[in-house]
């Protein structure tokens, strides 16, 4: 596992075989929580649906196990090389028609309201240019388009932090960065520099492991 920062602006980075391994071994209760959270929202009709900073594809693959999504174009962007061809990897394997592609969060390789739903998770807290990130997911909306953001909370309670870095030293993950991420109140203020506050909604769950984080709702102009 490479800690530190990287050429990109990264600290914490792990690669696609490290991410891979701490991602089956660790996330699936955090991934249907995100997954139950995607088919709620989604739009009512098919169409694109992007993950953002999609690590190697395992959320994406989740996702297309969910019947709801049968009919969904499902698309991984990622800043590097390694997370894209394992994500690539895993879908050719798997039978599964998802793509990864290379792409920067703060700059996304797509059209303007091109996507019907945007999500990324545990992604936002890496990015230097936050503010950029929000108002492109909101820019490559369709009218009528979800966006969905969840992320880890600085200010968590203790005891959830400490059941995650039991889980995560089980894998031989250093514990979770808590400095580089945001509180509720600072992810809202994100928002409100973008220009985005009339359309999102920000919220974190009280109990159970959605208490380890936030979630943002944000819903194109229709
Ligand atoms: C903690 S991982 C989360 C991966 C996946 N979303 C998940 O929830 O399992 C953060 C991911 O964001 C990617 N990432 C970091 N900066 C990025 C950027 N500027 N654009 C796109 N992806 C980025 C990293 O490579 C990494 O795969």
């Amino acid at each position: 596992m490479a800690q530190g920062w990287t050429e990109k602006g990264l600290r914490n980075r792990q690669d696609a075989t490290d991410y891979d391994r701490f991602s089956e071994a660790v996330l699936g209760p955090w991934d249907e929580l995100f997954l139950d959270r995607c088919a709620a929202l989604r739009p009512s009709e098919a169409g694109t649906f992007v993950d953002v900073g999609a690590g190697t594809g395992v959320v994406l693959y989740r996702l297309s196990q969910r019947p709801v999504f049968a009919d969904w174009t499902l698309i991984g962007l990622e800043l590097f090389d390694d997370m894209v061809e394992a994500g690539n990897a895993r879908f050719a394997a798997q039978g599964v028609a998802a793509e990864m592609r290379q792409g920067d969060a703060q700059a996304l390789p797509l059209e303007d309201a091109s996507v019907d739903m945007v999500v990324s998770r545990a992604t936002i807290h890496h990015l230097p240019d936050k503010v950029a990130a929000l108002r492109e997911m909101d820019r490559v909306l369709r009218p009528g388009g979800i966006g969905l953001i969840h992320d880890a909370r600085r200010d968590m309670p203790a005891e959830l932090m400490q059941r995650f870095n039991a889980m995560r030293a089980k894998v031989g993950y250093l514990p979770t960065t808590l400095d580089e991420k945001l509180t509720p109140a600072e992810m809202q203020t994100l928002l409100e520099e973008a220009g985005l506050s009339d359309r999102t909604v920000l919220h974190s769950g009280n109990e159970g492991i959605a208490a380890l984080g936030f979630e943002v709702v944000m819903r194109a102009a229709s």
